[in-house]
């Protein structure tokens, strides 16, 4: 029996026009959101403002004297006695501050408060829109879900677009209630059960409900339990069992999108009140474009969320293949990219000549199969927006521009009465095939490569001759190699906002991710499913989320620097057929598309070491990148000052990955891990690098006799003699090998001549 995980991309149909933009280049700050609540003006704004703590009488916990300090900056700024219904949210935890709707001439008056310290105006984020465990390897009764427990114990929060709390996927038959440090609830008139024990909103309709469906995919990906018989149309492995990375964890859910997007204030509200309830991991399947760490919301919670234990999981963004293109990119977060996984959903396209070319679709129409077509395509009208011919009964080939058919070019097809159409990929998606459910129109998604060919073919002879075409579907295939690869649309780096730190940090499934749906979310033509098929990096994250949660629950005291690492320095680096994985041409991916590869669930649990890092690393590489202002803004609840602290660049940051400048002098980083396996251990450095590139690790030998012993050692990397002045890129990799073989810790190694080291 075919055993996959439901892993969600919640947002089909949205997604399909926000797929467009989303994978696309969307100004981020474009319009403003249309209800703003009181206050409204012409150019009034919503702000969130940052603020010095409250006086120091205040107590922490004195939710009540905090607001009354955030509204005091609204006092003399022409609110008056509005002010009170002027804070739109009021942050405690995360930081210090509010969010509240201002027009210039207020924001001035506010900025002149003692006590102000910055402020910026809100942006729109985008959502980043599941077989998926077991192609990672985790299958019940056994190997690392029996280790963990399923996660058991541990709580993951999401800051998304809500819950379907009904959805089977979220049933707490069997488990225990959560642990008694946890603060949150669920507000009316959702009740909590023992899987779900937090659901709280932060949008304009104050209901937890999931109308967009993205939430209820990433929350059933990373912990929907197990569920019998589960298939969306028909599709996904004829009726297996869906479960989430860890089917045991507590689900806590903060609603800060709805259908008309997710503002930054609302998204910073959500995390404040996570934090607060005590959360262990905080999953954020959103993000918007490059921003400097100190004007990036999310950037900033998240560091006062790893201040408290709490390790942020974030989608690295949709808009590769292009690269500097990623969202989310501090250090301290953990950045996911997606790959493929190895499932097609078959509709191979097979010509009158015999060949066949191997597409994909989510419409199987297994009758359509049995007859031939006569085929269409129009040179000119490739894009199937309309039609000079008479196109009844007939299978037309349409060009796209974008990472899935339109929908306009679809029904363009139904209406002119076409039999069925094939769909040729945008060129630079590669063997990248998102697919959508749209309506029952037999259809074929196939590569560029694939597509010329095909053209070709259709374009051969004279006008008169006949070119036919069938498309058969084989439903779902399962095996498929070589898998992983990156998805096309998975941001890339160099990482703008962090330079000198390797970004993004690993790879989970992220391509056509079958996992839970609201049923009252229609997903194509008017149906409904309860299970949907969608892509992103944000189906990858709340993989990783839930990996996070399964070492958690095994390591509860490591840091969120140790879960990351040990998360990173086991993953893969090899696909399914035992080659370097690929990307969406089939070249070796590099690791500005793959992160440190991979992710293993059953190896992240015992790396053997990590490399560690504290809130003071993290605060020392701000000041050497931004400066004390910025740190004074991302630490803003912490008393750290630049002057007590050693400033430290990217490259010299004790990160799980290598990043250094391509050049021929001698470029030293130093590095420590931690010995978190046996205590008696020896490691040998083993590296891999290519000819134009020269690596020494001294000493290649680490000796360990106690857990938690640490070590340093320094890798030198310099361009090899004789290697041409004009490669700009060499990458390789340490791995640390115990001398038993148990324990593997691989680091990815990139040298770029591009980069400058301040
Ligand atoms: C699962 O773990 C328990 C202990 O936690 C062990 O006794 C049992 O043998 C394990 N089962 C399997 C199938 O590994
Ligand atoms: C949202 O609803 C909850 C529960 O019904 C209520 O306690 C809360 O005050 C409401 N929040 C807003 C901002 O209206
Ligand atoms: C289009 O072709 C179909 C079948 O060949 C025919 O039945 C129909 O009348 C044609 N329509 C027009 C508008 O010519
Ligand atoms: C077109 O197809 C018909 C029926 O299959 C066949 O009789 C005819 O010879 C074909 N014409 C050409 C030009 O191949
Ligand atoms: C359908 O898939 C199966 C494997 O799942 C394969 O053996 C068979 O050849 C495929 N059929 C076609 C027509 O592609
Ligand atoms: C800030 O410093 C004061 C005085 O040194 C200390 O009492 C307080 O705990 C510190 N606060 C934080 C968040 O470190
Ligand atoms: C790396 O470690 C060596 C040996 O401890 C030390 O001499 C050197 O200064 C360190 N380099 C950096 C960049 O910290
Ligand atoms: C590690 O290496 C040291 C020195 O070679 C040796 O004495 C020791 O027995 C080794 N420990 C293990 C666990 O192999």
């Amino acid at each position: 029996m075919a055993r996959f995980t439901i892993l969600p991309l919640p947002y089909a149909l949205i997604l399909v026009a926000a797929a467009c933009s989303v994978l696309g280049y969307v100004p981020y700050d474009a319009a403003p959101r249309s209800t703003g609540g009181a206050g409204h003006h012409a150019s009034a704004r919503t702000y969130i403002v940052l603020v010095e703590p409250p006086p120091a009488h205040t107590h922490e916990d004195d939710e009540a004297a905090h607001r009354r300090w955030h509204e005091s900056f609204l006092l003399s700024s022409g609110a008056g006695a509005g002010s009170r219904r002027r804070v739109r949210h009021s942050y405690t935890s995360v930081l210090s501050g509010f969010a509240a709707r201002l027009t210039d001439d207020e924001l001035a008056a506010v900025s002149r408060r003692p006590g102000f310290v910055r402020a910026f105006p809100e942006r729109r984020v985008q959502l980043m829109t599941t077989r998926s465990p077991g192609f990672l390897g985790l299958t019940p009764d056994g190997g690392v879900w029996n280790a963990t427990g399923y996660g058991e114990g541990t709580i993951i929060g999401f800051l998304d677009t809500g819950i379907d709390e009904k959805h089977p996927s979220f049933h707490d038959d069997g488990m225990p209630p959560p642990p008694p440090r946890w603060k949150g609830a669920c507000q009316p008139p959702v009740r909590c059960n023992n899987k779900l024990i937090g659901a709280a909103s932060f949008v304009g309709d104050n209901t937890t409900t999931d109308d967009v469906g993205h939430g209820t995919h990433t929350t059933g990906t990373a912990a929907g339990r197990f569920v019998e018989g589960v298939s969306a149309f028909g599709l996904g492995g004829g009726g297996g069992t869906a479960a989430g990375m860890a089917p045991g964890a507590h689900l806590a859910v903060y609603k800060v999108c709805d259908a008309q997007g997710c503002f930054e204030s609302d998204l910073l509200a959500g995390m404040d009140a996570a934090v607060k309830d005590g959360v262990d991991v905080l999953s954020v399947s959103l993000g918007g474009i490059s921003t400097p760490l100190d004007k990036d919301p999310i950037a900033i919670g998240a560091f006062a969320a790893v201040t408290k234990g709490v390790l942020v999981v974030c989608a690295g963004g949709n808009s590769g293949p292009l690269p500097s293109t990623l969202s989310n990119e501090a250090p301290w977060v953990l950045t996911v990219a997606a790959g493929s996984v190895d499932r097609s959903f078959r509709a191979s396209v097979r010509l009158g000549d015999g060949e066949m070319f191997e597409g994909e679709s989510l419409v199987q129409d297994k009758d359509f199969s049995s007859k031939v077509y006569p085929l269409y395509y129009s040179n000119g009208l490739n894009y199937c927006d309309y039609f000079d011919a008479n196109i009844t009964g007939m299978v037309v080939v349409c060009d796209t521009e974008t990472p899935v058919p339109p929908m306009s070019s679809i029904e363009a097809v139904s209406n002119a009465g076409g039999a069925g159409v094939v769909f040729i990929n945008e060129p630079d998606f590669g063997y990248t095939i998102v697919v959508e459910k749209y309506d029952n129109l037999p259809m074929s998604q196939v590569t560029a490569v694939d597509g010329t060919k095909i053209m070709g073919y259709a374009m051969k002879g004279t006008s008169t001759s006949n070119h036919t075409a069938t498309i058969v579907f084989n439903s779902t295939v399962v095996g498929v190699k070589p898998s992983p690869i990156v998805a096309a649309f998975s941001s890339r780096g160099p990482s703008v906002a962090s330079p000198g730190v390797l970004k993004p940090d690993i790879m989970a499934p992220g391509l056509n991710i079958l996992a839970a749906w609201p049923s009252e979310v229609p997903v194509g033509a008017p149906q409904s499913s309860s299970f949907n098929v969608v892509s992103g990096t944000s189906m990858a994250t709340p993989h990783i989320t839930g990996v996070a949660a399964l070492v958690k629950k095994v390591h509860p005291d490591w840091s969120t620097a140790a879960i990351k690492s040990a998360i990173m320095t086991t993953s893969s680096a090899v696909d399914n057929a035992g080659n370097q994985i690929m990307d969406e041409e089939h070249r070796k991916a590099s690791f500005y598309s793959v992160g440190a590869g991979h992710v293993v669930p059953a190896k992240a649990v015992d790396p053997g070491l990590v490399y560690d890092l504290g809130v003071h690393d993290y605060a020392g590489y701000i000041c050497r990148l931004l400066g004390e202002a910025a740190l004074k803004i991302i630490a803003i609840n912490t008393n750290l000052t630049c002057a007590e602290l050693e400033p430290v660049t990217g490259a010299q940051l004790n990160y799980p990955a290598i990043l250094v400048p391509l050049r021929a002098e001698a470029f030293a980083v130093n590095r420590t891990v931690t010995n978190v396996g046996p205590a008696r251990s020896n490691y040998t450095a083993k590296i891999e690098a290519p000819k134009g590139l020269t690596v020494k690790v001294e000493p290649a030998e680490l000796e360990f006799t106690k857990v938690n012993e640490r070590k340093t050692f320094t890798v030198t990397v310099s361009a090899a003699a004789g290697a041409s002045s004009e490669q700009e890129l060499a990458e390789g990799t340490l791995s640390w090998l115990s001398h038993d073989l148990d324990h593997v810790v691989r680091s990815p190694i990139v040298a770029d001549s591009r980069l400058t080291l301040s």
